[in-house]
């Protein structure tokens, strides 16, 4: 029997595409993907949720650590049928004893869909061109740096949140989202998403604290066409109208020095607090991409947010994350489809037949 040299899906090579940004997909292609999250999020509600990812195996790189986005994915590939491999930096050679490309070639040939968490925008992009299999941008965190980071896993979650939780009457084009503090990737990938959609945002950080000129050049082109707006501040009062606020940390993965010197700017002034929520509106509604630094923790004195906010009634953060796996659940159904391939009844009785043959003669009874 002539094997093939390589899996099913890297036979389908013309229809790869990955998911890496959400500036690369249109207005619709954001709708649609809102929708296929609330589809899914229903089936597993009622527990009828189609098997889309059978049998199929799902590359994590994680090169950083993660919650919600591991336990997610994970999750997700179970519930739709199939399995996940976590693969952390202890675990595989990705840049040491191999090039990242080479390891992208391997993983391409054993699974069917791979997500990859990396400091490097680049990286990621690099990883996808040597992939015959989607890959999934599960966060890249250079955004100040020379590239453009990007969240956008994390942003479908946040637009589904968005939707579920809008004012009564209001329509997703006419939603005003608010985000305070170190304007980092989950805000970016926001920026992209909301501009492309027609949404108000508004991004309120210190100097020198707000998205790159890249990502407010590119967010402008797109609410030229699509009627949105970004407003770019460093002034918390801007929250007024808000019908969400979301609040971004400003601490982690900084030398000592540099939080000590961001307790100053941000610590008094771009905290959310219950009073800022009631100065944004009656109704408005928080929301975090989580972790938080909301008391608690080891970060108990550089918070972005007061427990009594999160704890409110106007925090619809766990919702926010459980809309992580809705997301999932869509890229991982999403992008199995393409190379789905449906089994068909005489090649499974063949390879059984020929397997059983096979093993007859290795163990004759
Ligand atoms: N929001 C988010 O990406 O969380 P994790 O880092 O826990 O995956």
């Amino acid at each position: 029997m002539r094997l093939p040299s390589s899996s099913a899906t890297v036979l389908n090579k013309q229809h790869l595409t990955h998911f890496l940004n959400m500036n690369q997909f249109s207005k619709e292609e954001i709708l649609n993907w809102i929708e296929l999250m609330e589809v899914l999020k229903e089936a597993r509600r009622k527990n009828a949720l189609p098997q889309t990812f059978k049998s199929k195996s799902l590359g994590m790189i994680f090169q950083q650590s993660s919650t919600r986005t591991r336990v997610s994915f994970e999750t997700a590939a179970t519930l739709l049928g199939g399995h996940a491999l976590f693969l952390s930096p202890r675990d595989i050679h990705l840049n040491t004893k191999e090039t990242l490309e080479d390891t992208s070639r391997v993983v391409a040939r054993m699974c069917d869909v791979v997500m990859i968490r990396d400091d490097l925008y680049a990286d990621i992009e690099r990883y996808a061109e040597a992939s015959t299999i989607p890959v999934i941008n599960a966060m890249s965190c250079d955004v100040h740096g020379d590239d453009c980071g990007n969240h956008p896993t994390q942003c479908l979650a946040d637009l589904l949140t968005i939707k579920e939780h809008l004012p009564e009457g209001k329509k997703l084009e006419d939603a005003v989202v608010v985000v305070i503090g170190d304007a980092s990737t989950p805000t970016a990938s926001l920026a992209y998403a909301t501009s492309k959609l027609g949404m108000t945002m508004k991004v309120i950080s210190p100097m020198g604290y707000n998205l790159p000129q890249q990502v407010i050049d590119i967010a402008n082109a797109n609410n030229e066409l699509s009627g949105g707006r970004l407003i770019i501040t460093d002034d918390v009062n801007e929250v007024v109208g808000a019908d969400f606020i979301q609040a971004e940390e400003w601490c982690w993965g900084r030398s000592p020095e540099e939080v000590s010197k961001r307790d100053v700017i941000f610590g008094e002034n771009y905290v959310t607090t219950m009073e800022l929520m009631e100065k944004a509106g009656p109704e408005t509604k928080f929301m975090h991409v989580l972790p938080a630094n909301a008391g608690g923790t080891q970060w108990e004195e550089h918070k972005e947010v007061t427990r009594e906010v999160m704890e409110s009634g106007r925090s619809v953060v766990f919702d926010e994350a459980e809309n992580r796996l809705s997301a999932m659940m869509a890229l991982l159904t999403y992008y199995s489809h393409p190379h789905h391939i449906e089994p068909k009844q005489e090649d499974i009785e063949f390879f059984q037949a020929r397997t059983d043959k096979l093993l007859n003669s290795i163990f004759p009874k």
